[in-house]
């Protein structure tokens, strides 16, 4: 059994269901790395205030570097007996240097090292989600100019609305996700790691120690004074930050991913998605499963399921820390694994999309597509009130339903009787996905550059 870091003021062991129970070294062992750094700045303060000798601190920091090499090359593999990631490190720290290990812990607390560490790990995590997200907004650029000159066909209510351009629609997942992608940067931005919280009311050591073993940190990112070690060791919502911003983003993909799966079945026929990331059925030998799309819209209810987790764990909590605040930890590192997986395959998925341009040809003859052109040309060439022209228009739509004539099949003695001024003539130069889209001044198009730095 693996020594705890506390012991001294029982009489009775532990009870061993409750001890499993109790135990976040399955899941934290994550932090090992941020771990050491904080233990690494922590031994620069002791000595610095000479509670330390130069010596003791270097041997402490020799072993401590010898962990970290064993974290970077993958072969630290975590002891489950330990109740925690920092207890694990503790007994291997003891295990190198003997007694002296007992020294590493002076004046810290685990409720001090948990926000630290689990704060460098979303900055970590951060970073290599806005690059994976970076590559997802290229993709879309890239198939927005593959098809730049295509059209497509917009919905409100799911139900035909107006033509636009396909780059009109892809790109607007383009601009979400530089959205999210901005939100990434504040976020690494305003972060700020501290150390020397203690419990909660802060350590004997003096801040200029800190300060000092700061400067010579390993990663000086983020590293801030502290200046209220009850708020540093009470609070998460850092992580309660980062999980909304990741449930924002997986919203965004949700309704990416539903949008192609409704645009590539049978039904809309638009898309056809890349091979490699569809699967089959055992049965039906035609199917052609859109798999990989319909588990990133799933995982939708996983991630916003991780943000309330931690909304509602804290909600009631006095200050300072609660035991209760180790729940943190599974529902981040959950979205963010959820997150990363899906990015990766996003931007590979997206680069293999193609458009069936020859259904979406046939489908932009659809005269109901340009009623509202039809609308604003009556307006602005012939100055009639718009709400006049609406209904002038929506007349002729609801006869060409009800005696299923198309509008440009019709005479111009019968489109006269809508309103005067309408001819076969000007209805084509109106009805057609050219001029929908020409006629369009508002929107400023342009293909936006990357937002990887
Ligand atoms: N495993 C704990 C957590 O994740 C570390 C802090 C423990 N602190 C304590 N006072 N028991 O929150």
């Amino acid at each position: 059994m693996a020594k705890k870091l506390w012991g001294g003021r029982f009489k009775k062991k532990i009870d061993k269901d409750f001890e499993e129970f109790s135990k976040s070294i399955q899941y934290d062992y994550k932090l090992a790395e941020y771990d050491i750094y904080h233990s690494i700045i922590h031994v620069n303060a002791l000595v610095d205030s000479a509670i330390l000798t130069k010596k003791e601190g270097q041997r402490l920091i020799f072993s401590l570097g010898q962990i970290l090499r064993e974290i970077e090359k993958g072969t630290f593999t975590p002891d489950l007996e330990c109740e925690d990631i920092h207890s694990d490190i503790q007994s291997r720290v003891e295990k190198k240097v003997g007694k002296l290990a007992a020294k590493l812990h002076t004046l810290r607390s685990r409720n001090d090292q948990v926000v630290f560490d689990e704060k460098f790990y979303c900055l970590n995590e951060v970073e290599l989600l806005g690059k994976l997200l970076g590559d997802v907004f290229d993709a879309i650029v890239s198939k927005a100019k593959q098809y730049e000159k295509n059209f497509f066909l917009g919905y409100t209510h799911t139900r035909r609305a107006q033509v636009i351009f396909f780059s009109d629609y892809i790109l607007a997942y383009a601009y979400m996700f530089k959205r999210d992608y901005r939100r990434f940067q504040c976020f690494l931005k305003n972060l700020e790691v501290v150390i020397g919280a203690g419990a909660l009311a802060g350590s004997a050591l003096n801040s200029k120690h800190y300060q000092k073993a700061i400067f010579s940190a390993l990663v000086k990112k983020n590293l801030a004074e502290l200046n209220s070690s009850v708020d540093n060791v009470s609070s998460r919502d850092f992580i309660i930050e980062l999980l909304s911003m990741l449930s924002i983003l997986q919203m965004h993909l949700s309704r990416l991913t539903e949008d192609m799966i409704l645009y590539s079945g049978k039904e809309f026929d638009f898309l056809r998605l890349p091979e490699e990331f569809c699967t089959g059925s055992s049965l039906m030998p035609h199917k052609k499963n859109p798999d990989f799309l319909e588990l990133v819209r799933g995982y939708t209810g996983m991630v916003y399921g991780n943000l309330v987790a931690v909304l509602t764990m804290m909600k009631g909590l006095p200050l300072t820390y609660n035991r209760d605040m180790q729940l943190d930890k599974e529902p981040l590192f959950s979205s963010v694994e959820v997150l990363k997986n899906e990015l990766k395959i996003m931007a590979k998925f997206i680069k293999g999309v193609t458009l069936n341009e020859e259904n979406i040809a046939k489908a932009l003859e659809d005269d109901s597509l340009y009623a509202t052109e039809i609308a604003e040309f009556l307006v602005i060439s012939k100055g009639v009130a718009f709400s006049d022209a609406h209904t002038v228009v929506g007349k002729l739509v609801r006869y060409s339903e009800d005696k299923k004539i198309r509008v440009k099949d019709m005479k111009d003695s019968l489109l006269k009787t809508f309103y005067p001024g309408l001819s076969l003539k000007a209805l084509k130069s109106i009805m057609n996905p050219e001029y929908a889209t020409s006629s369009k001044k508002s929107v400023v198009r342009k293909m936006p550059k990357t937002i990887k730095a």
